[in-house]
């Protein structure tokens, strides 16, 4: 199963808001189609964000209908505006737009510059699968036999393009002969976890428990989990974490019962841009997703809901952060820039 496939002229991603019940691809020809999945959060997942946006930016330029330099690349930023909010977090979008600007400035021919596009779409597909491989065997060195593991939201193969991260160290594991159980959390408002990390576990045979994200404390506490580990949407030049909301509060948990915190991450998840976790922005997304669940709305008409996406853990509470060139350890703020 391909989660982002590049088509001749055209993306093919499963839709994840469609899963389990149903597996449903859909055929974007459009830029727009692709910004709208990624804001729908058809495609979501920060590396997945970053390699759909990527072929998606190539693909609006496939239509840029110009000769003259000049208007492509007026045409061209605005594509790359499209993409820059469509969603805020995630490291990787960005990091995607900066190298799809950069191949677009090396010549004057636009019939090459399309073409350079496609392959650097292809590219950045191409490392987001190496590095969520190495990092899942470099992860998975920290498993040990018998291990139970608590992960938060959804980071295997669908929010990867890739092998996964936080998912890819347990496949890794497994892969390795040892004995492995998992805790999931549902991971409302959204249910990545209930709906996209049970239903890869299950297809990849490997045990585990589903538990809605409040039941978390109650498991570490009775010493049912030897390790947390989640992936993450944007690390800052300190180690700081910004990951799907719920995780500061499984790393505070992880640390009040002396448990490992691991957070996994290809590099190209880390924005030493930013001096701390303060300066990351964090999405807000529609209210209405708190309300109601699939659809069905739960809560009474007219109260305040509030939906910050995602919440930013500390560096103090992390025990490593685990990337496809190494595991790095406190102080974060010199060695992220080693690696
Ligand atoms: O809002 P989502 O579902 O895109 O959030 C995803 C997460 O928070 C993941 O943990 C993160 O992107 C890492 S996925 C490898």
């Amino acid at each position: 199963m391909k989660p982002i496939e590049w088509l001749d002229n055209k993306l093919k991603i499963i839709d994840q808001t469609k899963l389990p019940q149903t597996t449903a691809f859909v055929e974007l020809s459009d830029y727009h189609e692709v910004v709208a999945a990624i804001r729908e959060m058809k495609v979501r997942g920060a590396p997945a964000i970053g390699v759909a946006a990527a072929y998606g930016i190539a693909l609006g330029a496939q239509n840029i209908k110009t000769e003259s330099k000049d208007r492509f690349i007026s045409q061209f930023d605005q594509i790359l505006q499209a993409f820059s909010v469509a969603r805020p977090t995630a490291a990787n979008l960005f990091r995607t737009i900066d190298r799809m600007k950069k191949i677009a400035s090396t010549t004057d021919d636009t019939p090459i510059i399309k073409q350079a596009l496609i392959d650097e779409a292809k590219r950045i597909h191409a490392e987001e699968e190496a590095a969520t491989e190495r990092l899942s065997q470099l992860g998975a060195e920290l498993i040990k036999d018998g291990f139970t593991i608590l992960t938060h939201c959804n980071t295997g193969s669908l929010a990867t393009a890739g092998y996964g991260t936080a998912l890819g160290i347990i496949k890794a594991a497994k892969k390795q002969g040892k004995k492995i159980d998992v805790i999931a959390t549902e991971t409302r408002p959204l249910l990545q976890g209930a709906r996209l990390t049970a239903w890869e576990l299950m297809q990849e045979n490997i045990p585990a428990t589903l538990v809605t994200d409040s039941m978390a404390g109650y498991f570490i506490n009775q010493g049912k989990v030897d390790c947390v580990i989640v992936g993450a949407d944007r690390i800052a030049a300190n180690g700081d974490v910004a990951n799907k909301i719920g995780t500061y509060t499984l790393a505070v948990l992880a640390a009040e019962n002396g448990i490992p915190f691991y957070v996994a991450a290809p590099t190209s998840t880390i924005d030493l841009s930013l001096n701390s976790g303060a300066e990351i922005p964090i999405e807000e997304r529609n209210p209405e997703e708190v309300t109601s669940i699939g659809g069905v709305i739960l809560a009474p008409q007219g109260i305040k809901a509030a939906n910050p996406a995602f919440d930013v853990t500390p560096h103090r509470y992390i025990t490593a952060i685990i990337t496809e060139k190494g595991i790095v350890k406190e102080p974060y703020g010199d060695r992220m820039k080693l690696i």
